[in-house]
């Protein structure tokens, strides 16, 4: 039986998360954090992680950027792994994640559904194949609620086929500020938000009259709740190391 600690377990997500895990006979949440410390009938929630008095496997979040370091902190501290799924995260942020990592095992990826992460394998083979004669655009679509923008998962994809093409790409967000033509070095990004769009991604390769897209739509959060589920068994028994959805998904094929 893993035990599981649940960060921002009063959220979308984390409600998600407390519902497949109930289901789960290999896996139960022992405490819960969130800000939201409401009465739970599952298990009892603190307002921060150093509060906690159970003892847990691993830890799995999904709440805001400012939890990030008290939960990488309460991991190192207690010797836990921890599945990071909380986007927005800044460039000193993923920095504190490689840090921690050294000392346990730390499971981030931007996005937790391996479909997801199929579209990224395909869109860095077709970069690689299109490269210089077909210009690049990453659309999301999400939900009116969601803050951060573009999405973590526009930018894995970006990153992704950044590292595949041979010359260096910039990343172009916003082109209302900017009148100028796009060069052919730019990834575009560009986010829309609006209803109850769970998360959509399409990665665009415009031609000469051809254009090629390769889209993902998720129908429910329940395929991150899942998939932070399998990371989390993935790495409890795993030395300390940075790991992510590739490698997971690695291991099962
Ligand atoms: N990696 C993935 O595949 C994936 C998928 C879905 C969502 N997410 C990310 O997970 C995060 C949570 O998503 P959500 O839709 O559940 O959001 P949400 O706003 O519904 O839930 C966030 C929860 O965190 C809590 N919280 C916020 N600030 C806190 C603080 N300082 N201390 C303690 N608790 C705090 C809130 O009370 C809330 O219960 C977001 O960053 C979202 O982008 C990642």
């Amino acid at each position: 039986m893993i035990n599981i600690i649940l960060s921002g377990c009063m959220g979308k997500m984390g409600r998600v998360v407390t519902r497949i895990v109930s289901e789960d006979e290999d896996c139960s949440i022992v405490a819960g954090v969130d800000i939201n410390t409401a009465e739970n009938e599952e298990y009892k929630i603190y307002a921060s992680p150093s509060d906690i008095e159970e003892k847990g496997d691993v830890i799995i979040d999904f709440s805001h950027p400012d939890c990030l370091e008290g939960i990488l902190n309460y991991a190192v501290d207690k010797k836990i792994p921890a599945v990071i799924c909380t986007t927005g995260l800044s460039q000193a942020q993923k920095g504190m994640i490689l840090e921690a990592s050294k000392k346990v095992p730390v499971f981030f990826s931007a996005n937790m559904s391996v479909g997801v992460n199929l579209i990224i394998e395909l869109a860095c083979r077709a970069a690689k194949l299109l490269e210089g004669s077909f210009d690049i655009e990453i659309i999301e679509k999400h939900h009116n609620q969601k803050i951060d923008a573009p999405s973590g998962t526009a930018l894995a994809i970006a990153d992704a086929i950044s590292e595949t093409l041979t010359n260096p790409s910039e990343y172009t967000y916003d082109r209302h500020s900017v009148r100028k033509k796009r060069s052919d070095a730019e990834i575009g990004i560009h986010a829309v938000r609006g209803g109850t769009i769970v998360g959509e991604h399409t990665v665009m390769f415009a031609g000469c009259d051809e254009i090629i897209e390769i889209n993902h739509s998720a129908r429910s959060k329940e395929i991150f709740a899942v998939g932070a589920v399998k990371a989390a068994k993935f790495i409890v028994s795993k030395d300390s190391g940075l790991y992510d959805m590739k490698q997971l998904v690695n291991s099962i094929c």
